[in-house]
């Protein structure tokens, strides 16, 4: 199958990071808009880009896109999809999505005028009428925004921050993603020393162990394609094969975590160890009140600091970035990257900050503060 249109859901403000690379990959016509980058490829490109890609939240293909204003143009648009080319007769294939300012605005109704056309479609393929649905589920995704219609199948099954080494966390984990997309941001690299103060389940300084030594981000998790019939058994095997053959253990990344919070650095410790990284991090208890650059010369800092929900939460935290603004001194060969929704972070901070990117971490607007010398 060539020419497959490949749509990957990404952070608000992550579509440059992750163009970037789906580029280094080498994929071909790679688009951005709006929280989404696309590129078109082959089955074994869906492959590479699930097991790859860091900042990509799913690998969807992109089978339609088309306006409806009725049901029935609704019917019609995903009736002329050739499914029979994606979905065997046994295959499961449920339907989710979402509409927002349009016409066709029940999604309960328009799930089932989907399904209702997917299944009129394979009966005059198959040649059946009942499909049992118990083989490889095809996750059929529609999203309707302001009348056009979008048609997906999800390639990757649970969303990709699932990396499979942090089954455990503490309260308001960074996900995976957006941290690995700071990380580009940062130009974290084989020889870089990160630190983290605040590193709640580690996620900042794991991302940058993988990253440092071209570590695939799916090298230990399986996608919902593998099962599908259309895959080749080969198709996956041989980009985990490609995948494994990048990893280059030599290099020097050091990473040094540490949090308040004693059952924080014990959850780093498991979860560094999940993903083989423990001989490169390390992690303890401390405050970050305690956070000394003495004896750092070269690094970079990067963390999230909590950013409190009820109004004392939010006291605290301000009081937080007070502090932050005189422990984190100027000096040179250290820059900080801090994400932070609160608005006057610079302010309670002490210091403007070099460089501002706008991120979403899930629906909370917030920016990346960026401190150079
Ligand atoms: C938003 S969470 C960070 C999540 C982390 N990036 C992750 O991936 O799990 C904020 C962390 O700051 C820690 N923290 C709060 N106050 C602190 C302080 N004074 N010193 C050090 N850590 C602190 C909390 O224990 C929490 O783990």
């Amino acid at each position: 199958m060539e020419n497959l249109k490949i749509s990957c859901p990404c952070h608000f403000g992550l579509e440059s990071v992750l163009s970037g690379e789906m580029k280094r990959l080498g994929f071909a016509n790679v688009t951005s808009e709006n929280g989404k980058v696309s590129f078109s490829g082959t089955l074994s490109d869906i492959a590479k880009a699930n097991i790859n890609l860091r900042t990509a939240e799913r690998v969807l293909i992109e089978l339609a896109s088309f306006t409806a204003l009725s049901f029935e143009e609704l019917f019609q648009g995903v009736k002329a999809i050739s499914w029979e080319d994606f979905i065997c007769e046994d295959e499961a294939f449920p339907v989710k999505g979402w509409s927002l300012n349009s016409k066709l605005h029940s999604v309960p109704d328009c799930q089932s005028i989907i399904k209702k056309a997917v299944v009129r479609r394979l009966e005059s393929k198959y040649g059946m009428s009942i499909f049992p649905e118990t083989a490889a589920k095809h996750q059929i995704q529609f999203s309707i925004l302001k009348d056009k219609v979008s048609i997906y199948l999800d390639t990757s099954g649970e969303g990709l921050h699932k990396r499979g080494y942090r089954r455990n966390s503490n309260a308001a984990p960074i996900k995976e993603t957006l941290a690995a997309g700071i990380l580009d941001i940062a130009r974290v690299k084989g020889d870089s020393t990160v630190y983290d103060p605040m590193c709640g389940s580690g996620t900042f300084l794991i991302e940058s162990f993988l990253r440092a030594t071209k570590t695939a981000p799916g090298l230990r998790r399986y996608f919902a394609a593998e099962n599908w019939k259309i895959f080749d058994k080969a198709i996956f095997k041989e980009a985990r094969a490609e995948a494994l053959d990048k990893i280059d253990r030599s290099v020097f990344l050091k990473g040094f975590g540490s949090d308040i919070d004693s059952e924080a650095v014990r959850l780093c410790i498991e979860n560094s160890k999940k993903a083989n990284a423990e001989n490169r991090l390390s992690f303890k208890q401390m405050d970050v009140k305690d956070f000394s650059l003495t004896d750092i010369e070269n690094g970079i800092v990067i963390c999230n600091p909590p950013y409190g929900e009820r109004l004392s939460d939010i006291r605290s935290a301000e009081a937080l970035y007070r502090d932050m603004g005189r422990i984190f001194e100027r000096k040179s060969g250290v820059n900080y990257y801090i994400i932070s929704p609160h608005e006057d972070f610079e302010a309670l901070f002490g210091r403007k900050a070099d460089k501002r990117r706008k991120l979403y971490n899930g629906m909370i607007k917030c920016t990346l503060y960026q401190y150079f010398l």
